[in-house]
């Protein structure tokens, strides 16, 4: 929810410049365009709008329209209408400026200010950093030196996407250098899963419906498992993923964002610190991870060559830009306990892994069992309350619970309730960043990530990346097309439980 309403006349008013650095990056073609595009149809544009693309190449701002035209033919979720398109079209000017030249930046200013005073756009300005991360220092001092930083209207805000950092030290660094320009306010990191329709779901499921928060603890709940499996391998990505590995490409923010979600206190009110807040203390109350812990409870992998569709994929290390010894994790399972009053005794287990045999996002909240007393539990058929969120490629939720079998007269069967319908645009599509940009312009930022929530996943996964460092698991270990190395399926059958596929 708001804090910093940007009130007009009693309005929001959304009235921006929107600077895009990277502006003829991937980003900017595949999501963002796209993304602003849609809002336009939406009517989610405001009146007084612009977007300024800052790229290096010589171009006239024709050409940049109509490379931008051709990014939303191939990418929008909805068709082109000229009508539309002639009027975003418009809105979009083409900058050229090297952005590490810092001598360039007043040049810059003095163009945003002229074009603020033409379009109307209230001196708010929004600078999005579409570029690889070891640019985001060097353009956040550029705006600082050029006296950009400091809002000029009701505000001058600075989105970045992740990795924010590679480690704790580095993301801190980051993040000082940021500091010292804009307000943490100010601050919009992005990740992407918050902008997914059943991830903003689950605070709704848990907090609006009483059958479902009244269950939401460690009397009732058996387990929770999170999964995030693609079927894709790296693709292009070898230099950047050599650099993450999964850990810190999904886990350090997507996973330890549903996780707070799913995990968190109700909080006070919906204001966006409130929940933030509420967020926080989950990652702060997981129990403390040693080298003897993770020895255990966490499990690594890297894919091998295999089948996925019928077609034969490569291996990780065959990929482009990866060293054939490489040793990164693409795939990493773990089980880990949140220690507080609710959850205590309750295992969350969580897993992603690139090149899986299926493709799926989902939350699986298992339920106990019954005492076996009345009806006699045949484990063959009987199964135990499910409720899954289903997170992507299905979107909505599944319930499963027993009823009698009719056809038998004596036999209890699952009965299985889905919600949910197939959207194949719930994937890292523009979809979520029309609602992210949106909530930019609008000032709100519940669903980005605070400094503190960072420097907490941080410093979880620094102890994971740590331990995996030293491990010498025998890569690749699972094969694609499979679900992933077989300990992984251990880690639960030791504990007399499964993941769930639903
Ligand atoms: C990104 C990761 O953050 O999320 C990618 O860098 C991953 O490696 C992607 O494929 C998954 O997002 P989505 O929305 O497609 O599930």
């Amino acid at each position: 929810m708001m804090e910093n309403k940007n009130i007009l006349n009693g309005e929001y008013d959304l009235s921006a410049i929107l600077v895009i650095f990277g502006g003829t990056g991937d980003l900017t073609h595949r999501k963002l365009m796209p993304a602003i595009y849609n809002m336009l149809l939406d009517g989610l544009l405001p009146e007084h709008f612009r977007v300024v693309s800052i790229g290096r190449r010589d171009k006239s701002e024709d050409e940049y329209r109509n490379e931008v035209r051709a990014s939303i033919d191939k990418f929008s979720r909805n068709k082109v209408d000229e009508d539309k398109w002639a009027k975003l079209r418009e809105l979009i000017l083409y900058y050229k400026f090297d952005f590490r030249d810092h001598d360039g930046y007043p040049a810059l200013k003095e163009y945003l200010d002229k074009l603020d005073d033409r379009a109307g756009t209230g001196g708010n300005l929004v600078y999005y950093l579409a570029v690889a991360p070891e640019y985001f220092e060097t353009i956040v001092q550029g705006l600082q030196k050029g006296n950009m930083a400091k809002a000029k209207g009701l505000y001058s805000r600075l989105v970045i996407e992740k990795p924010f950092g590679k480690d704790l030290i580095t993301a801190r660094q980051l993040n000082k250098k940021l500091l010292e320009a804009f307000e943490e306010k100010d601050i919009y990191r992005i990740d992407h899963y918050l902008g997914k329709e059943m991830i903003q779901n689950i605070m709704v499921l848990r907090f609006s419906n009483p059958i479902f928060e009244a269950i939401w603890n460690n009397k009732l709940i058996d387990n929770i498992q999170i999964s995030l499996n693609e079927k894709l391998g790296v693709g292009t990505r070898g230099d950047y993923y050599e650099q993450a590995g999964a850990i810190r490409d999904m886990v350090q923010n997507h996973i330890m964002q549903i996780l707070s979600l799913v995990a968190m206190e109700p909080p006070v009110n919906l204001k966006t610190d409130s929940i933030r807040t509420e967020k926080l203390k989950v990652v702060e109350a997981i129990e403390e991870i040693t080298p003897e812990f993770l020895r255990d409870n966490i499990v690594f992998g890297q894919y091998g060559r295999g089948i996925i569709d019928g077609i034969e994929v490569p291996g990780y290390v065959e990929e482009g830009r990866v060293p054939k010894d490489s040793r990164t994790e693409t795939f990493v399972a773990m089980k880990l306990h949140i220690n507080n009053f609710r959850w205590a005794g309750t295992p969350f287990y969580i897993r992603t892994g690139k090149r899986l045999g299926n493709y799926g996002a989902e939350i699986v909240i298992q339920f106990k069992d019954l005492p076996n007393i009345l009806y006699f539990k045949d484990s063959n058929i009987q199964e135990p309350n499910l409720l899954v969120i289903r997170i992507q490629p299905n979107v909505g939720v599944f319930f499963q619970f027993n009823t009698k079998d009719f056809s038998t007269h004596h036999d209890i069967v699952p009965t299985k309730m889905d919600t949910s319908y197939a959207n194949p645009s719930q994937g890292n599509t523009p979809e979520a960043y029309e609602r992210l940009i949106y909530d930019i312009l609008r000032g709100d930022s519940t669903l980005f990530s605070r400094w503190d929530e960072v420097e907490a996943t941080w410093t979880f996964a620094d102890k994971i990346i740590r331990y995996r460092e030293q491990s010498n698991v025998k890569f690749p270990n699972y094969e694609a097309g499979s679900m992933g190395p077989m300990e992984a399926i251990k880690l639960l059958e030791n504990d007399n439980r499964k993941w769930w596929n639903i």
